[in-house]
């Protein structure tokens, strides 16, 4: 890892080139090119962004990893709420991969989050990028869906320890990732970057397992 880099809150100076960022390391991982760079442009104005834990990560002058949350809930059954967030979208830049900065920029935010009161994250995503920060199966915390469905992807993580008691949750995201679903808008966002091929990778069959499966008990 190359030691001469900061993490440092996003501005409005770097969103492009964080957008940028999040195209090539989304770029045909999950489907054949992606949505997250738009998630990301237009995630900064939904009312559950929460811009003081939008950070970046800057090594030799360059944007090479990014980071976001938005504000979610959860629900007991008598209806109690507790506010918590979500994790989302983390990238960091292919060429820099697997090289700690990832790690760096969960654990720097953890911490932001926890001063501003926050005891809970929660996200979708592939566990093996996220059990060695601490994250759990939602199904050992008790956290589903409405209709008791718990996704294998849905990963919890306690900022502090006992802070879920072991009652049923029912979780509820922000529904700002729903944006992405009109694909037309998807599209005339990305024409503005330079053209990329669309193309089959086998990570996108372990995205629709992992994104299909159910712990069932
Ligand atoms: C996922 C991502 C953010 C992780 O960041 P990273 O800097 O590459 O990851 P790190 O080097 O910090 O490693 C994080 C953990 O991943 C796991 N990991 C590392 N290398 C791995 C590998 N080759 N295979 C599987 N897991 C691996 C380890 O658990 C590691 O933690 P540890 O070293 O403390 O045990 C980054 O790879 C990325 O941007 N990927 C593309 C976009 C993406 O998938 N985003 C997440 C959407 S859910």
């Amino acid at each position: 890892m190359n030691n001469n880099y900061i993490i440092r809150q996003e501005t409005a100076n770097d969103y492009r080139e964080t957008e940028a960022l999040a195209r090539e390391a989304f770029w045909n991982l999950n489907v054949p090119g992606c949505h997250e760079h738009y998630f990301v442009h237009i995630l900064r104005d939904h009312e559950d962004f929460i811009p003081q834990l939008d950070y970046v990560l800057e090594a030799d002058g360059r944007i090479i990893g990014s980071i976001m949350y938005t504000k979610a809930k959860l629900v007991d059954e008598k209806g109690e709420e507790k506010d918590i967030l979500t994790m989302g979208p983390i990238c960091i830049h292919p060429e820099h991969q697997r090289k700690g900065y990832g790690k760096l920029l969960l654990e720097y935010t953890f911490e932001k989050a926890a001063e501003m009161g926050y005891d809970t994250v929660v996200n979708f995503g592939n566990p093996d990028n996220y059990v060695a920060r601490g994250y759990k199966s939602c199904k050992k915390y008790n956290v589903c869906f409405e209709g008791d469905v718990f996704p294998a992807a849905l990963l919890v993580k306690e900022l502090r320890q006992g802070a879920l008691d072991g009652r049923k949750w029912f979780y509820h995201p922000s529904d700002s990732e729903a944006l992405c679903d009109d694909t037309e808008a998807v599209e005339r966002f990305d024409a503005l970057f330079p053209k990329k091929e669309k193309a089959w990778r086998p990570s996108q069959e372990e995205f629709y397992i992992h994104s299909h499966s159910v712990i069932s008990r």
